[in-house]
């Protein structure tokens, strides 16, 4: 089928690759014309592991092509994937003002029928606002639907989710919308849940919502754990057994950072606000979560009693492993305050440095943990990148200053760390 997106962030360009994969005839479109050229050369302007080449190969096979206009889109595609960023506004609601100039641009130029599908994460009532914007500024008589299609894939493992997801959820409200769906789905093995679209659009906010939610209660349980002297992890795991909770997301750590989980929980509140029902839950939840943080920077005060002077290495930059993303990143934000606080941070990302910098100048980078742990009162884990795990421990307490490690991701066996003469601290872990 030939499919449109409008918006090549992470969601836009890994649904257009993966699609194109499948055998669509893709075409995605970005404002940012800079982007546009250099997509066209296979250049993909952010680290996500395997969408470069996938990226490429469907660009060789021409089934996928970019451009940067909207009025080629509106032509190429019979279904138009709008992702286009939905970000905060100060008081936590989504600022929609990139989806309205869409729906706008693609009634300016729609023809004939056309599917239009909201890709991005919107609150719920959204699609019914874009129907009438495109009722109200397309040329007379022309048909159109209006569909939801949420998409769940996370970034450092987002083609592996978009192509095989738990479930697709498809809301829409006439049956040819479903048809067109189904039959763009058709090559992808997964349960397929049709709802109306106000339905789907609230199934995206709630999972991300529950998710943050057992996230903070994690965290939560891990305080509990500490003062109690109780492990997080056999108490998770334990908890986690039962199929009616899963194993899943109940990682204690630092707090959940990103570029949607802040911000969707955020959105969710306040439109339940808006509509008239106070989701207190929700920002119990968000609570937690800054909770979460300062009590790791207390566990660093504890360590190092004062702050201002000692030389920390941070060893993550990320807002989690196998991205560049630092977007609402947690370990960010450690690595802020203490800055702030007159310690002097030396940082190691295997991927987020070049980020980092452009935004964290009173930061020093190293090039490897080793030379950001050169003569430091203490090494933080702010990211539980992989290589962290498969360090050469005694080389690293060699090059330190003090051997102690704040394990903020719970990624080392605390026993092998003490035996190795480090004072180690986790989260929830005696
Ligand atoms: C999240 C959802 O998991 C996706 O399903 C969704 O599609 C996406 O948001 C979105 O709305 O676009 P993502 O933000 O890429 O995906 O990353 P996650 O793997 O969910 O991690 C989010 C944050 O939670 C990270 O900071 C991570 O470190 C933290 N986290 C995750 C924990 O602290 N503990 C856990 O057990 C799991």
């Amino acid at each position: 089928m030939d499919i449109s997106i409008i918006g090549t962030g992470y969601v836009g360009l890994t649904t257009g690759a993966c699609l194109a994969e499948r055998g669509h005839r893709v075409l995605c479109v970005d404002a940012d014309r800079a982007k546009v050229a250099s997509l066209r050369k296979g250049r993909v302007p952010f680290y996500e592991p395997g969408l470069a080449e996938l990226v490429a190969k469907n660009v060789r096979a021409k089934r996928l092509s970019f451009d940067g206009d909207n009025a080629k889109a509106v032509a190429h595609g019979k279904a138009i994937f709008i992702s286009v960023p939905t970000p905060p506004r100060p008081d936590g609601t989504a600022d929609l003002s990139a989806i309205e100039a869409v729906a706008r641009d693609i009634a300016r130029h729609i023809r004939d029928y056309r599917l239009i599908v909201e890709k991005s994460t919107v609150p719920v009532a959204t699609g019914s606002r874009m129907k009438e914007v495109i009722t109200k500024y397309r040329p007379a008589n022309v048909d159109f639907d209006v569909a939801s299609n949420p998409e769940f894939l996370r970034e450092g493992c987002a083609i592996a989710d978009s192509m095989s997801p738990d479930r697709i959820v498809i809301g829409v409200e006439s049956t040819r919308a479903e048809m067109i769906l189904r039959e763009i789905y058709k090559p992808f093995k997964a349960p397929v849940l049709v709802t109306n679209i106000k339905s789907a659009e609230l199934i995206k906010h709630a999972s991300n919502a529950f998710l943050a939610m057992k996230i903070s209660f994690a965290n939560a349980v891990a305080a509990v754990c500490e003062l109690a002297g109780a492990n997080v992890i056999e108490v998770t795991r334990g908890v986690g057994m039962d199929k009616r909770i899963g194993p899943g997301f109940l990682n204690a750590g630092i707090g959940y950072g990103g570029s949607c989980f802040p911000k969707d929980v955020a959105a969710f509140e306040a439109i339940s606000r808006e509509l008239g029902y106070d989701f207190g839950l929700l920002r119990e939840v968000q609570r937690v979560n800054e909770q979460t943080r300062d009590l790791f920077l207390k566990k660093v005060e504890r360590e190092l009693w004062i702050v201002k002077g000692k030389t920390i290495a941070a060893f993550g930059l990320s807002f989690k492993p196998n991205t560049d993303d630092i977007r609402e990143s947690v370990a960010v934000k450690v690595v802020q305050s203490l800055a702030e606080r007159g310690a002097h941070v030396r940082a190691y990302d295997p991927q987020a440095m070049e980020r980092a910098r452009a935004s964290m100048n009173h930061v020093a980078y190293a090039k490897s943990p080793y030379e950001a742990a050169k003569d430091a009162d203490a090494v933080l884990i702010l990211t539980e990148w992989d290589e962290f795990r498969d360090l050469d421990f005694r080389k690293l307490k060699k090059v330190m200053a003090h051997p102690t490690i704040i394990d903020g991701r719970n990624l080392l066996d605390p026993e092998r760390m003490r035996e190795m003469g480090f004072t180690y601290r986790s989260v929830g872990r005696p």
